[in-house]
């Protein structure tokens, strides 16, 4: 059994008075140990699944259908007092910008040690020291010293480790990072990358880590799975992916890479990710899609398996249809939002 499991899950937004679905359907595993990427371009859904798992879905936000399984037990099923516990306790979440996760008017120090001592993993006496161990741990250079600061005081990329400090405080089992390194430089990018998958492997984290950059899963990644508007389209181990992308979407973004082939130019795949309640009717990504052809505009293509971990939603590679539980797109004649799929 998997460490963690998503199945079947849709999330989306109250819009005057209807549902409208942005993460749809979506379903993934992850095993201890090991890193699976969530890839797609900006708007696909990849934050709001993240904080589905976290359940930190805010009105009107709400997810609608599913089952989030974590050793053994339904997430979603929890009362919040139970869930509280799991939240940043075994299952972690770093955010891409540590400035908004990071509270402006209380020392770093501070901050690790109010979550030791929520989740009591420390008393008053020993949260100091063991602040300073996650620190050392993070690799923060002269750690005494800056636990005494405040956030402002921190460059962008201690402030990230303070952060990972933070989110390891309590040994998760899971750590869910979304977009951990996108708000810095490269240099120091390298080196959070390269923090998280020495982390990894010393605590047998499992690490969902969120991303719009192939160049980091191709680091990072043991699996991937490839979101295009609300859909997993594609998912496989990370070689696999690379030498043979079977989704378009993959391709276009494997395309889109400037330096993966030598002397290609970045082509960035035209069009932009459709906004939720305004999916095409059949499969999402017909209007960008460069192999499109008659099935794909009638009803959004549904999982060809084939084997060794590798699905992709694509007619061209067979023809199921998407279950009819999964959320429809509008009618042929325009983008409306799209009904609750208990009201369709
Ligand atoms: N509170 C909200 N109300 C309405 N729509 C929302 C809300 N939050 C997100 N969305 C929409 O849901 C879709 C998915 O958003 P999400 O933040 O999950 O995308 P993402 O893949 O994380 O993108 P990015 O790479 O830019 O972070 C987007 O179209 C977004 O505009
Ligand atoms: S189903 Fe059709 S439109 Fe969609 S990705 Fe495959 S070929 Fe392209
Ligand atoms: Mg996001």
């Amino acid at each position: 059994m998997p460490l963690l499991s998503v199945q079947g899950l849709t999330t989306g937004f109250l819009t005057a008075g209807q549902f409208v679905p942005a993460v749809i359907d979506v379903s993934f595993a992850l095993d201890k140990g090991e890193t699976l990427c969530l890839v797609g371009e900006s708007g696909s859904g990849k934050s709001l699944t993240a904080l589905s798992i976290m359940r930190l879905i805010e009105p009107p936000g709400r997810i609608e259908h599913g089952r989030i399984v974590f050793k053994g037990r339904d997430l979603l099923q929890l009362p919040e007092r139970e869930m509280q516990p799991v939240r940043g306790a075994e299952i972690a979440l770093v955010f891409q910008e540590p400035m908004t996760a990071l509270n402006p008017v209380f020392t770093v120090g501070d901050q690790i040690e109010e979550t030791l001592r929520v989740h009591g993993r420390a008393t008053r006496r020993t949260a100091r020291d063991r602040a300073v161990e996650l620190l050392e741990a993070v690799r923060v250079p002269e750690p005494g010293r800056r636990l005494r600061e405040y956030p402002h005081q921190l460059s962008g990329g201690l402030r990230q480790r303070a952060l990972i400090a933070m989110a390891l405080a309590c040994d998760p089992e899971v750590v869910i990072a979304d977009e951990p390194t996108t708000a810095l430089d490269v240099t120091i990018q390298a080196q959070i990358l390269d923090l998280l998958r020495d982390l990894q492997a010393r605590l047998g984290l499992a690490l969902l880590l969120v991303t719009h950059d192939l160049g980091v899963v191709a680091e990072m990644a043991d699996r991937v799975a490839v979101m295009y508007a609300g859909r997993i389209v594609e998912e496989s181990p990370v070689g696999p992916l690379f030498s043979d992308p079977k989704h378009p979407y993959t391709r276009g973004l494997l395309a889109s890479i400037p330096g993966l082939v030598p002397g290609r130019r970045l082509k960035a795949i035209p069009g932009t990710v459709p906004a939720p309640g305004t999916l095409p009717q059949g499969c999402c990504f017909t209007p960008r899609c460069p192999s499109r052809f008659e099935p794909c505009p009638s009803a959004h293509p549904g999982i060809t398996d084939f084997g060794g971990g590798r699905t992709v939603k694509c007619y061209l590679h067979g023809r199921a249809v998407e279950p009819a539980t999964a959320p429809p797109g509008p009618p042929p004649h325009g983008p409306v939002p799209q009904p609750c799929p208990e009201q369709a």
